[in-house]
């Protein structure tokens, strides 16, 4: 992966981020439903601390509902945790997480409440403030070394107002971790220029085969016998006809084919997280 996430940007990034939390009396969470771990940040748990917290499994569209519905169950094992699986585009929806987020805020609050909007690049953050406002808030840039100047969004509604304001820097995932590099490649959350699609689609066809076995074999015309990354991928190249001279196996023109097609949706709505792989830390009551 060529994303670099330098320790002087984290160390920025978890200080604004501090000082923004002061403000607020609640989290929203944006994560992508098909990857809810791979897509969050690994401090944000412990900036958070106790403030409330609705966690937004957004493009929901995209991701298989089953495994959606039970990341949900095992989310709200956690205390002042809220989850809730929306499309950013619906202003339903998107209303419904505003509601929740008033939920959670202190009742004796004597002004609006106060609502921190924070995730990773391209879970669709600005898509959720543009609908929830009801018109284009500028976007700024995402890039890790930019100053990124934080916007404050008014919303009306609720009883004494809602006030919303983005992420002040640049929260990234955890890119050390080689598995939620690759689902995070495999579901575009990454940018094509950043990916290794060699690294990216062998594993992803694993992992689709053992979760998903009948879309993949059938989208792919696959015999289903290959179990191995590489080998599926050779098995994906001969049949869309990505040959080189000689009959060879073009495997990075199979590996950029399959990257596109997890990406755009083509085999239906997967997850690429599920939660039995993931020890969930659930500071339950019971702590
Ligand atoms: P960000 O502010 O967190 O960086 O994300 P942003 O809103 O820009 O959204 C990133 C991409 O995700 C956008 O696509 C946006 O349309 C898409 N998106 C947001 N919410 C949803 C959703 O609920 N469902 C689906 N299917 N897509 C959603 P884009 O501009 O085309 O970018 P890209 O796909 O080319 O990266």
């Amino acid at each position: 992966m060529a994303v670099q996430w330098y320790p002087g940007h984290m160390k920025k990034a978890s200080d604004e981020i501090r000082e923004a939390l002061k403000r607020v009396d609640v989290v929203i969470e944006i994560i992508d439903a098909r990857i809810p771990i791979s897509s969050s940040n690994p401090m944000l748990k412990e900036l958070k601390g106790s403030k409330p917290c609705v966690r937004v499994l957004n493009k929901k569209d995209l991701a298989d509902p089953e495994v959606t519905a039970r990341w949900i169950l095992a989310m709200e094992k956690e205390v002042n945790v809220r989850a809730v699986a929306i499309e950013a585009l619906k202003k339903k929806e998107v209303d419904k997480v505003k509601s929740i987020a008033i939920s959670l805020a202190p009742d004796e609050l004597k002004r609006g409440v106060r609502a921190l909007v924070v995730g990773i690049p391209n879970v669709g953050k600005s898509t959720f403030i543009n609908t929830l406002a009801g018109r284009k808030v500028a976007k700024t840039g995402d890039e890790p070394a930019v100053t990124k100047q934080q916007q404050h969004v008014r919303i009306e509604g609720g009883r004494k107002g809602f006030d919303i304001s983005d992420t002040p820097g640049v929260l990234w995932p955890n890119l050390a971790d080689r598995k939620g590099g690759i689902r995070l490649g495999a579901t575009g959350a990454v940018r094509d220029t950043a990916l290794d699609y060699l690294e990216v689609a062998p594993q992803a066809a694993v992992d689709l085969l053992t979760h998903y076995r009948d879309l993949v074999v059938e989208r792919y015309k696959l015999k289903g016998e290959s179990e191995e990354g590489m080998d599926i991928l050779a098995e994906i190249g001969k049949k869309r006809g990505c040959l080189r001279k000689g009959g060879i196996v073009d495997l990075h023109k199979a590996a950029e084919i399959v990257c596109r097609e997890i990406k755009a949706g083509d085999l239906g709505r997967i997850s690429l997280d599920w939660p039995e792989d993931y020890e969930i830390e659930s500071n339950t009551d019971s702590d």
